[in-house]
């Protein structure tokens, strides 16, 4: 049975009534099985440039990766609502952000997302006025790893990290974030964030269980990327090992 279209009200009017489920999609058939199996966002993340696209970190990807796997991910016509990343050097300014906010858009996203703060609020303004629907990302910050060493570091250990995420939480608030996703923010913190925000839902990732909603990695859900799985994830199904022995049996029995 077909499902409608989910909308960024829809996802905010779930803050403190049920929790959101986020997978990232890269692909049509993905994209096709996890609105099938009824998540309601999917997210192209630049996620991809690591888990599809063999790259050390989210920094190599561009705008030319991000529109054609929006595409595809759109082609499948997902009841669930569909975000796309903004890659990384693609929102330095907010007249870039926009051209760009607006490309993913015409490539199928419903929404945008990009990492950080105060720092970016004139971008996030530009999208917002121009009618693009906006979901932030802060805590650790994949598109910043080299300048935390190649490191991904849990953020809001000490007072003056909880005061930052709490003061980048309420600027994206204030300027209509719908959402805005939590990466590796120390659950206390996650959870004071999640409170203070009435009109934005939070999406934890590594975050503990206090956010609105959880994002995960769909390879690293379904063991589809098996040389690296995240500490806090539990994979229910191993795809990756199942797509060996199934080609394995296919090589023993070859007539
Ligand atoms: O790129 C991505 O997939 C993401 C999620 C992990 C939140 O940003």
């Amino acid at each position: 049975m077909s499902r409608d279209k989910v909308t960024s009200e829809q996802v905010l009017a779930c803050k403190g009534r049920q929790r959101v489920g986020v997978l990232t999609a890269y692909d049509y058939p993905m994209a096709r099985l996890l609105d099938e199996a009824g998540v309601p966002v999917l997210l192209v993340g630049d996620s991809l440039g690591m888990v599809v696209l063999g790259f050390p970190d989210t920094t190599h990807v561009t705008m030319a990766h991000m529109v054609h796997h929006v595409q595809a991910v759109a082609r499948a016509r997902p009841a669930a609502l569909i975000g796309a990343d903004l890659p990384f050097g693609s929102y330095v300014t907010p007249e870039t952000a926009l051209t760009h906010a607006r490309d993913l858009r015409a490539a199928g996203a419903d929404f945008v997302k990009a990492e950080g703060g105060v720092e970016i609020l004139p971008q996030v303004q530009a999208i917002l006025s121009a009618g693009i629907p906006f979901c932030g990302h802060l805590g650790m910050l994949p598109q910043h790893v080299l300048e935390e060493g190649g490191k991904y570091r849990i953020k809001g250990r000490d007072d003056a990290g909880r005061q930052r995420l709490l003061q980048d939480a309420a600027a994206l608030e204030s300027a209509g974030a719908f959402a805005c996703v939590l990466e590796l923010v120390t659950p206390p913190v996650a959870q004071e964030i999640t409170a203070a925000c009435r009109r934005m839902v939070t999406i934890g990732i590594g975050s503990g269980s206090g956010c609105d909603g959880q994002v995960l990695v769909t390879p690293d859900l379904v063991g589809g990327f098996p040389w690296f799985t995240p500490r806090f994830v539990t994979p229910r199904t191993q795809t990756g090992e199942a797509i060996r022995e199934a080609v394995r049996s296919w090589l023993g029995s070859l007539p």
